[in-house]
């Protein structure tokens, strides 16, 4: 006799799929990579009923004053795409809220870059200073559908910050492991203040990731570092986002620090729903870029991805230093589907472009400002029109590393007052 059919109501709307081996999970597994292969892991969602100038509308019509005044999840710049990021999560989701993020217009950038003009948006502006909070607040609260008991990450630090964040709002106990004197003190500060009990691990990023992953398979503690599915899912929406900001009038570029490679894999993974699902016409070119102390994903670009490269990480930058990337094979998929490109920039590089996005007034850590210096290296060689439009994403807050930008003033010696008015009169009078 055949089986009775499951009311519509009672399919989850999410299949979690292992893109290796292909074994279909459970939506509410524990698990972030496949228990089988332990290949990367991919949500996929049922289509939304609407598409095109249905599904924008129904995405602007979200930005109301009600939604001002309502709650975090109707204020959420993630959730308001809800249909594309966790369609069955329902009102009880773990938000700041996040997202709604600025795009900013400064000549400055725009002429260090080498365009006429240039957007940034700047995800630093999220609660906990940069773009993880749109993965977390998905990741979290999945964590919590699931009944997670812990979670835990390993991170160069603004994982570990975010994670802190959303797993207190959310009340669920939250580990982190970071490379000892590798992370930036603001970073730091975030994650012990916000209560994440936080392990120094004398290693660098990739051997704290690979304990995470350990520590989680055999003791059950649900990892929430990019390799987690649902971590790709929020992070899709800084995409999403920066279209609707554009009137969804896709640019010719997006660009984006690369270091973990899960946001690469995020905005690919955006960008291919959003044009299948009609929200835009074309399809934008990804450019990821790396510190050059960092850079196995541009080298193997290089190769045209003929084989995988792990390197020995060095750079200021310390958010990017990362010598083994775990998203690979998605990043992959993602610049293959966007005709994308993938750079390396120097230290020196990064830190110039820096300096002209603090100078205008809008600031940025220094891996943030791989995004503009890769932007500038591909103009400078014509890869990019000077004509082009172009979004660069500044993925974290100046003040996550305020080491970097207070040395220049903290290792000259303080002033008297009567010697700081001598310098003030020279300085107005010349
Ligand atoms: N920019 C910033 C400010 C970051 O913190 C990171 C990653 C990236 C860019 C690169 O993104 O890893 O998805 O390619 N930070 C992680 C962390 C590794 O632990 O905070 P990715």
């Amino acid at each position: 006799m055949p089986r009775a059919r499951r009311k519509d109501s009672a399919v989850p709307a999410t299949v979690i799929r292992c893109a290796d081996c292909e074994s279909v999970l459970d939506e509410r597994s524990l698990h972030s990579t496949c228990p089988s292969c332990g290949g990367l892991l991919v949500a996929e969602h049922r289509a939304p009923v609407l598409t095109g100038a249905a599904l924008r509308a129904l995405f602007d019509d979200r930005i109301t004053a009600e939604a001002y005044r309502g709650t975090a999840r109707q204020r959420s710049g993630v959730w308001r795409f809800r249909e594309l990021v966790l369609p069955d999560a329902g009102d009880d989701v773990v938000s700041h809220p996040e997202g709604n993020t600025p795009l900013i217009d400064r000549v400055a950038i725009a002429r260090h870059a080498g365009l006429a003009s240039l957007v940034v948006k700047h995800e630093g502006h999220n609660p906990t200073g940069s773009f993880k909070d749109r993965g977390m607040t998905v990741a979290v609260t999945q964590a919590k559908r699931i009944g997670a008991r812990a979670v835990a990450c390993a991170s160069t630090g603004n994982t570990s910050a975010s994670l802190s964040a959303y797993a207190a709002q959310a009340g669920i106990p939250a580990f982190v492991f970071v490379p000892e004197g590798r992370i930036a003190a603001g970073k730091l500060a975030q994650t012990v203040a916000y209560g994440a009990r936080t392990l120094r691990i004398k290693g660098d990023f990739d051997e704290c990731l690979r304990l995470a992953r350990a520590a989680s398979e055999k003791l059950g503690v649900y990892l929430v570092n990019s390799v987690n599915p649902y971590r790709i899912e929020g992070q899709k929406t800084i995409v999403f986002e920066l279209l609707q900001q554009l009137g969804w009038q896709a640019p010719d570029w997006i660009a984006l620090p690369a270091g973990n490679l899960g946001n690469t894999s995020a905005f690919g993974k955006a960008l291919v729903e959003a044009f299948h699902a009609g929200l835009i016409d074309r399809m934008p070119r990804l450019l990821a870029v790396q510190a050059a102390g960092a850079a196995p994903f541009a080298k193997a670009f290089a190769q045209r991805f003929a084989s995988r490269f792990r390197v020995q990480a060095e750079t200021r930058a310390t958010a990017i230093r990362i010598g083994d990337p775990a998203s690979w094979d998605r990043a992959v998929g993602a610049i293959t589907a966007t005709n994308g490109i993938v750079e390396s920039v120097t230290d020196e590089e990064i830190f110039a472009a820096k300096k002209v996005i603090d100078e205008c007034g809008v600031g940025c850590e220094p891996a943030s400002a791989a995004s503009v210096a890769g932007v500038r290296a591909l103009v400078a060689s014509g890869l990019i029109g000077r004509d082009e439009r172009v979004v660069a994403v500044l993925t974290g807050h100046l003040l996550k590393d305020p080491g970097v930008d207070a040395s220049a003033v903290t290792s000259s010696d303080a002033l008297t007052p009567a010697e700081a008015l001598t310098l003030l009169e020279r300085v107005v009078a010349s």
